[in-house]
């Protein structure tokens, strides 16, 4: 059995509902087990607990953290990430804070991988509209960005991040390839 950890922070609900659609296509992989947990200093140490991880974050306050996840990032730069797979994914408004977007997803990442961490699910940010993020790296998203604006493809974009993130992750046995 593989086991997720999944943590998240959400001030309006966004990314909690987003976390509970991967969690539910992740459940179909056979051979895992997927844990959510609200990021809260009571919750930030069973992160170590996890054979893989994934961080929800949207981003707030024009660039920054959102606040749960704020309170406990001294924390994690304190943990070792070496060698854990790790993916991210964020909620933002492009239309909002263009120069801002996703900033939380860059954030973290960076901090996560200043720790060791194995980032993966990495997201083109071929056609999203923003004029500056933090999350873009080489093109790139550091995870799966999610738009305030574009809640109609939010349901194919969980979709194919989770179907990549389910070869990422090594989640198939040989014998399920
Ligand atoms: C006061 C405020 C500041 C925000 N700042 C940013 C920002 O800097 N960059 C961004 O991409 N989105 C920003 N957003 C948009 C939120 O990230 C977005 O609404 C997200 O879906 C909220 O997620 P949650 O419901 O999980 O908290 C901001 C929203 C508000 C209300």
């Amino acid at each position: 059995m593989i086991t997720i950890g999944l943590f998240y922070g959400s001030t309006t609900g966004n990314t909690e509902e987003s976390a509970m659609a991967i969690a539910q296509a992740l459940r179909t992989v056979q051979g895992v087990a997927v844990d959510i947990h609200e990021i809260s200093t009571k919750t930030v140490g069973a992160i170590v607990n996890y054979d893989r991880l994934i961080f929800g974050v949207p981003t707030w306050d024009v660039g920054e953290l959102q606040s749960d996840w704020d309170m406990v990032l001294l924390k994690l730069q304190s943990l070792n990430f070496t060698g854990k797979m790790l993916a991210l994914f964020g909620h933002g408004d492009s239309i909002g804070y263009p120069d801002t977007y996703q900033d939380a997803i860059g954030i973290l990442g960076t901090a996560c991988l200043e720790q060791g961490a194995d980032l993966v699910g990495w997201w083109a940010a071929d056609g999203y509209k923003f004029d500056e993020s933090q999350a873009l790296m080489e093109g790139m998203f550091m995870g799966l960005a999610l738009d305030d604006n574009e809640t109609e493809k939010a349901a194919d974009r969980i979709q194919a991040w989770v179907e990549q993130l389910i070869v990422e992750f090594a989640l198939l046995t040989l014998e399920d390839a």
